[in-house]
Parts: structure tokens; C-alpha cells; sequence
């Protein structure tokens, strides 16, 4: 950091078990998605805070309201650090799609509040900074468990509750995973909003125990993971994808993405993130198996491809 420059970044994430339910205090495995990344710079403004991004560049009181929650982000940090009075510049670049299930606005939130932070030369602990994120998230998201904060921030996979401490797991899967951008926008806020209305609705003993049952998977996943067990996790993921159709948080072009990787030989596919829209992923049982189930997944009409070593080597 210099005296007139501050930087901060974040990566994508991928959840693997556990979208949805981890709202409801149920378990979630999740894991830092390096290949995609946000880096926001910050400078001093003459006037008026100004920020340069994608969707949007000119004054953050002139924002759209799409960007609330990164304009929140902003105005508390400043405030938490006394310099409210003060204009920044900033400057947003990413190479995480937006509104995919990859965490994208949490990770503006996290590498916007870092830059901020360190444009002050002020450092900033990982409490401080999941609840400065999780202001701006209760805006995006409505209803936020957490674990998108959490994981955006970290460089390590995580065994996530809400409210409780998040467990590190260790990867030992010999395994690859495939991750699919269908090139829809999900609609997490909407999705965990029609899941919340489902869930106090008249059948919600059967949401409920859906719930419920998407927790065990992500609990059982847990140790899928650590004790290198890549065929259960891959019926696991199925179920999960079963389990989260039923709660409507699938769609025709995710549906279709999972039965091509299925038909190609993955071990198992879901959708990750808030879903309606956004990323699946494939488990494949070594390289050569997920470059062909990546290959299938784009002529199915994926908009890209990523594949992920999941040994943690
Ligand atoms: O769509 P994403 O990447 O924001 O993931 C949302 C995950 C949910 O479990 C659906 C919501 C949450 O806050 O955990």
C-alpha cells in the first residue's frame, strides 16, 4: 500500500453441497473458485466518490439500484473508519460472472471493503470484514447464510454452519471437477425468497424435511471429501440435485447440463449457488474424463468451462 493507493482482491467460489438448506442452519461444503477473481483499486477522488465497473462508471450516489449493495459496502467502511467525509476513486475489475452462483457479489463486497482498508493502512480482521460483507449481502441476497462471504475471502474449502465456527477441510479426492456456466443470470435473491416461501407454506413439513435431507448430504459430503470417497460424493451430488429441483431452484438449462455430464461419464452433477439460472457442477474421475465431459457440457450449451483439481494439489 501507498499513501494515495489501496488494492484489494477475492475469488469466485463453488459451492458443493449445500445451496439453499446452509439458510436454514443446515451443514454446507464449499471451496475458493482462484480461477475466477475481483480486484478493486482505490484512489483519492478531487470531488465526489466515483467507481468504474462493469455494469456501471460515475458517481456512487448515482448507482443503480442493482448495485445497492456494493454502494453499501462502501458507505459503511468508510464510516466504521471515520472518513465518511472523504471521496475515493474506484476501480472494479472481474473476471467472475456476475449473478452465476460464483459468489460475485460477495466477492465485490470483500475485495471493495480490502481496498478500502488498505488505502487507510488499516488492518482489517476477518470478523470485521465478514460483517461489513454481510450488510452488503442482506441487500443482494435478502436472506444471506454467510458462507458466500466466507468464501470469497478464503483460500481454503470450508465445512460451513451458519453462526458457528467454520471447519477447514482438508481435499484428498482423486477426483475433477467440472464447472458450467450456463450463461443464464441466476436469481439468488428471488431463489432463496420462493425457497423461504415454500418452507413456511402450508406443506412445509415436506420442504422442511427436504431441508433437512439436503444437510445430511452435505454433512456425509464432508467426509466423501476428506476420506477419498469421489463415487459417494457423486451420488450425493445427485441427490442433491433431485432434492434442490423439487425446491424449484433448477432450471431447463441447468437440467439440460446435468444430464449431458451424466451422460458423459461424470460420477454425479448439480447446480451450485442460488441456482434458477447460473453454474452446475460435474464430479469426473480423473482429467482426461473431465475434459470430455467440459467439452460435451459446451456443445450442450454451456458459455464456458473450468476444471478444477479437487486432490488439493
Ligand atoms: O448464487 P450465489 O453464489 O450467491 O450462492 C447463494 C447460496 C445460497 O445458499 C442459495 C444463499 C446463501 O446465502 O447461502
Amino acid at each position: 500500500m501507498s499513501i494515495n493507493h489501496g488494492v484489494g482482491s477475492a475469488n469466485g467460489k463453488i459451492i458443493l453441497m449445500g445451496e439453499h438448506s446452509v439458510v436454514y442452519g443446515e451443514p454446507s461444503v464449499a471451496i475458493p473458485f482462484p480461477a475466477t477473481q475481483i480486484k478493486t483499486e482505490v484512489t483519492t477522488a478531487q470531488t465526489e466518490t466515483t467507481i468504474d465497473c462493469l455494469f456501471y462508471k460515475g458517481l456512487i450516489n448515482d448507482m443503480p439500484e442493482l448495485l445497492e449493495s456494493l454502494k453499501k459496502v462502501i458507505e459503511v467502511s468508510l464510516t466504521t473508519l471515520g472518513h465518511s467525509d472523504d471521496h475515493l476513486a474506484l476501480t472494479v475489475t472481474s473476471t467472475i460472472p456476475a449473478e452465476r452462483g460464483m459468489g460475485s457479489s460477495a466477492a465485490v463486497a470483500v475485495a471493495t471493503t480490502r481496498a478500502i482498508y488498505d488505502f487507510y493502512d488499516v488492518e482489517l480482521t476477518q470478523d470485521e470484514l465478514l460483517r461489513i460483507v454481510g450488510i452488503s449481502e442482506k441487500i443482494a441476497h435478502g436472506n444471506p447464510s454467510g458462507l458466500d462471504a466466507l468464501m470469497t475471502s478464503s483460500s481454503i474449502p470450508y465445512y460451513y454452519v451458519k453462526g458457528q465456527p467454520f471447519i477447514p477441510i482438508s481435499l484428498n479426492l482423486d477426483a475433477v471437477l467440472v464447472v458450467a456456466d450456463t450463461g443464464m443470470t441466476g436469481q439468488t435473491k428471488e431463489a432463496v425468497a420462493s425457497v423461504g416461501k415454500k418452507v413456511a407454506s402450508n406443506n412445509q413439513a415436506i420442504y422442511q424435511a427436504k431441508i433437512k435431507q439436503l444437510g445430511e448430504l452435505a454433512k456425509a459430503s464432508r467426509t466423501y471429501l476428506e476420506e477419498n470417497q469421489a463415487d459417494k460424493l457423486g451420488i450425493a451430488m445427485n441427490d442433491a440435485q433431485v432434492l434442490l429441483a423439487e425446491l424449484g431452484v433448477s432450471s431447463l438449462e441447468l437440467d439440460a447440463l446435468v444430464i449431458s455430464a451424466l451422460s458423459h461419464n461424470a460420477i454425479g452433477a448439480k447446480l451450485t449457488g442460488g441456482g434458477r439460472g447460473g453454474c452446475m457442477i460435474a464430479l469426473a474421475r480423473n482429467r482426461a474424463e473431465a475434459t470430455i465431459i467440459a467439452q460435451a457440457l459446451e456443445e450442450t450449451g454451456a458459455k464456458a468451462t473450468w476444471l478444477y483439481e479437487m486432490s488439493g494439489k
